[in-house]
């Protein structure tokens, strides 16, 4: 896209000064922040060391900062050695060893708490448990689980012990679950009976099953959580019980330590081609920036009740839910259902009950329960709450006003937080002590981040409200090490565009007189439906592998609860259906798609053509697709079809 057709269409001129209540007991004040950005800006390296040194226990401190020898493959904290897990547990077990950890909550009501003390002794059990399986520092270990502590100590287990895990979204099909497990290699699988959300059982072991079937010849052996209590098959030899697994295991493990570098995990997530590409992440500079945002973004205080809603399977769930709130000693509320069961006040419902204190949310869900009105919030307690989060797409001001009114009562400050699966932790958002939010902006970059926006030939653009591309200026340590296996592929995609000389981030954005970002949406081909990170060309390759399709383009479709919607326009093998309406096939395409990559990624509409509309280069004139998805007047010189009636096959009207 040319920066110069990347235009900023929101004016937002309200700001909302943090409350002094909220300043008075902040981490960080405004004069804090500055010593921060100065000391940051002074000395890069220097910052970043100075808070690794502070907030992770080494085991062995490190002596080099930043290795840049094979930039754009940046190390941190290079000769360091340390283990995510006993930060996580270990070093809050004597002042903390009898605060709640997790305060768990099923769909069904059912409520749990583990202690630091019982999270530590359960992660011993099964890193203990993985070992006697054979798995050690190194190995792959997929986790495909419902949301449950068990899918922590799963997680933490592995870092324990030094395996690499990579969770994948319960919700994805057992085709993308066995394409991730051949891509790292895994040895072992982590899963459950199956879970429970919006009153359905999902089939877990059915769908691990299933990719188990089709290939997936690194697995060795697969533990199987008992939670949903349904009947499944268990190979033997290859499949063991949870419960079994840790029966006759010792309650404690000496955490292996790793170097600073070490994988701390891969996660696969969505990008402009076909392939989902799986994001690595270190040890060190992974856990540092988890530690410092749950610090500076989200205030954490000893006595606060932490949730964030994110499932496990995203990069969220693993900074702010796995990660994050433990190694700050945290207490967090995990939920394992769905918003709106049994109806939209479950997530004010167990805000009141548990005392939440500071709620962490996708705008997504925001505009889905500000649609089911406001008496519902109003019938709840949330006195408790002082601090609002989102993340995942930008946020409409509606939504975000909202928020503030409904939820936050006017009283909590919003932190709409800007990053990425690559980025690890947040890169731009407000420090809700010291910075003045405005509706549906992210703010200011926080210290140590060198973030600009650029235009077309990488230069800054200093002129106010001029979109362009995002960046980061500098290496930061909890950016991603790279692709798993595919070490060309991280070059060309976060670096070659300008370059190598910045992470190029894939999103538009621009800046305001204030200096304030405004992101505008992903520069590339992915989508964001419901906060969930999707391939258009990922969607399209499901599509054309269904034998009646012959080409496929998805685009996005605005869309008021899901921020975008899937849209398919497919050329079929053959003649097009009369009119261009097949509800069956339609049905069926689908249900194919659900199939082949999961329920998130199936088309909302699908429009038959005889074509798809390309350019002379035979490039498919997206920008065209996405107008007429939008319902938008058609402004694009489509004078280079050779069909001019396959418009208005596009447009649904023949
Ligand atoms: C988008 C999610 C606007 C953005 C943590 C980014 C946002 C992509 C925001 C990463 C935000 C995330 N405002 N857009 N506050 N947060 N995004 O990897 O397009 O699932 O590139 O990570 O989400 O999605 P991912």
């Amino acid at each position: 896209m040319a920066a110069q057709t990347i235009e900023s269409v929101l004016h937002e001129q309200r700001l909302f000064q943090p409350a002094a209540a909220f300043v008075e007991h902040a981490r960080i004040k405004k004069h804090e922040l500055e010593t921060f950005q100065q000391q940051a800006v002074q000395d890069h390296e220097k910052f970043w060391a100075g808070l690794a040194r502070e907030q992770i226990s080494w085991h062995k401190p490190f002596t080099q900062i930043l290795d840049s020898r094979r930039a754009p493959h940046f190390r941190w904290f290079g000769d360091g050695l340390l283990n995510v897990s006993y930060n996580c547990l270990d070093r809050n077990l004597k002042d903390k060893a009898g605060k709640t950890a997790i305060i768990f909550e099923g769909e069904q009501g059912d409520v749990r708490r583990v202690t630091y003390a019982e999270l530590h002794r359960d992660v011993c059990r099964f890193a203990n448990a993985l070992k006697a399986k054979g798995i050690k520092k190194g190995d792959r270990v997929v986790i495909y689980m419902p949301m449950a502590p068990e899918v922590v100590v799963a997680m933490q287990a592995c870092a324990r012990i030094g395996a690499i895990h990579s969770v994948v979204f319960g919700g994805f099909s057992a085709q993308s679950l066995k394409d991730r497990i051949e891509d790292a290699g895994a040895k072992m699988l982590i899963t459950a009976d199956g879970g429970t959300r919006g009153g359905k059982v999902i089939e877990l072991k059915l769908a691990a099953d299933q990719a188990l079937a089709k290939g997936c010849s690194t697995i060795e052996s697969v533990i199987v959580l008992k939670r949903s209590g349904q009947t499944i098959p268990m190979q033997s030899g290859r499949d063991v019980w949870w419960h079994d697994a840790v029966k006759n295991v010792s309650d404690q493990c000496e955490p292996v330590w790793v170097e600073s570098e070490h994988p701390l995990f891969l996660l696969y997530t969505s990008g402009s081609t076909g392939k989902p590409k799986g994001i690595q992440h270190s040890s060190a500079g992974y856990l540092l920036g988890a530690i410092v945002t749950m610090q500076w973004v989200f205030d954490i205080h000893d006595d606060d009740i932490f949730w964030c809603t994110a499932d496990v399977g995203w990069v969220t769930g693993h900074s702010y839910v796995a990660y994050g709130p433990l190694a700050t000693g945290a207490t967090m509320v995990m939920y394992e259902g769905a918003p709106t069961i049994p109806d939209g006040g479950r997530f004010w419902d167990i805000c009141q009950r548990h005392g939440v204190t500071i709620f962490y949310t996708a705008p997504t869900a925001i505009r889905g329960l500000m649609k089911l009105g406001d008496d519902l919030p109003a019938k709840y307690d949330l006195s408790k709450l002082r601090l609002l989060g989102t993340v995942g797409e930008p946020i409409n001001p509606e939504a975000w006003m909202w928020y503030h009114k409904h939820i936050g009562r006017e009283r909590c400050p919003i932190t709409d937080t800007w990053w990425q699966t690559e980025t690890g932790a947040h890169l731009i958002a407000p420090i809700p002590g010291a910075v003045a939010t405005k509706p549906g902006s992210c703010t200011l970059p926080l210290p140590g981040i060198a973030a600009d926006v650029v235009d077309e030939e990488g230069n800054s653009i200093t002129q106010p409200n001029q979109g362009g591309y995002l960046v980061i200026r500098k290496p930061w340590p909890f950016m991603l090490r790279g692709i798993w296996g595919d070490e060309q592929r991280y070059i060309d995609t976060y670096w070659k565009k300008f370059n190598n000389k910045y992470y190029v981030a894939g999103d538009t954005a621009h800046k305001d007189e204030d200096g304030y970002f405004w992101i505008m949406g992903r520069a590339d081909d992915v989508l964001k439906v419901s906060g969930h990170r999707l391939g258009t060309m990922e969607i399209e390759s499901a599509l054309v592998a269904h034998p009646r399709v012959a080409e496929a383009a998805v685009v996005g479709k605005p869309d008021e609860i899901k921020g975008e919607a899937v849209f398919a326009y497919v050329v079929l093998k053959g003649a097009r259906p009369t009119g261009g309406v097949d509800e069956a096939l339609t049905k069926e395409l689908r249900a194919w798609v659900t199939e082949q990559i999961g329920p998130i990624a199936r088309p909302d509409d699908i429009r038959y053509a005889d074509n798809l509309p390309k350019t002379r280069s035979g490039k498919i004139m997206r920008r065209l697709l996405r107008s007429i998805a939008a319902g938008e007047a058609i402004t694009q010189d489509t004078s280079t079809l050779e069909n001019e009636a396959i418009l208005l096959q596009l447009q649904g009207k023949a």
